[in-house]
């Protein structure tokens, strides 16, 4: 019997999710999905190409490798640093709120959880992709804390950016994701709110681990 179960883990921009849902996946076996990476893929190909969304979406080829890293691959080059260039992060909310974008990664998103055992991080994850999802969890924190988190990321990455441009950018994305038509960011009504303005990594981690084992066990 396959008792997998999906999570579902959806909030704002550096709220980070990607680093909990990478955590959570890999203690429970389980397959991580950064759909933002999908989003940003796409935003990249239509940069590059400087085509029509509808006409790069037909040979927009994306995979993810299988090892920790999952690095995301596009038309089988890795792209998994140039999709967080400056560039790319400026461009992705206005692509990401196409619908034929969305249309198009979303069915992707479906297929990838179909066999349950994901951990799929994003906007819309628990509202519209996987409304199924046995946990949903949506994370905060204020854009200060994610600023700041954000700012030690890009340090360690030997990216120099300043606090109130993190800051700024982020309240902008929020904006976007929030108020666009369609799939806009918000919490799914079954969706666990977990504000980790002050949690730390193994807590916000421990936390939704003991969630998912209560949920497999049945509880
Ligand atoms: O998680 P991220 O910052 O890498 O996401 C980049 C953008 O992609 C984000 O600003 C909105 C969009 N996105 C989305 O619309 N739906 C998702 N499920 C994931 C990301």
């Amino acid at each position: 019997m396959n008792n997998k179960i999906n999570i579902a883990i959806d909030g704002p921009a550096a709220a980070g999710k990607s680093t909990i849902s990478k955590r959570v996946a890999e203690r429970l076996g389980y397959v991580y999905i950064d759909t933002g990476a999908m989003y940003r893929a796409v935003t990249l190909h239509v940069l590059n190409s400087g085509r029509e969304v509808m006409e790069n979406l037909n040979d927009v080829d994306i995979r993810f490798s299988n090892d920790a890293h999952r690095s995301i691959y596009l038309n089988g080059a890795d792209i998994s640093s140039e999709i967080r260039s400056p560039e790319v992060t400026e461009n992705v909310s206005a692509i990401s709120s196409i619908q034929s974008v969305r249309e198009y990664l979303v069915q992707m998103q479906r297929v990838i959880a179909a066999d349950k055992g994901v951990v799929m991080d994003g906007r819309d994850i628990g509202t519209t992709v996987l409304p199924d999802a046995e946990l949903k969890i949506y994370m905060k924190a204020s854009p200060e804390i994610r600023a700041k988190r954000r700012l030690e990321e890009e340090q360690e990455r030997g990216v120099d950016v300043d606090l109130s441009t993190l800051i700024q950018q982020i309240i902008r994305r929020d904006d976007l994701d929030m108020t666009r038509e369609i799939s806009p960011l918000r919490k799914a009504d079954d969706a666990i709110l977990l504000d980790t303005s002050h949690m730390n990594i193994e807590e916000v981690e421990n936390n939704i681990i003991r969630m998912a084992e209560e949920l497999l066990r049945g509880e």
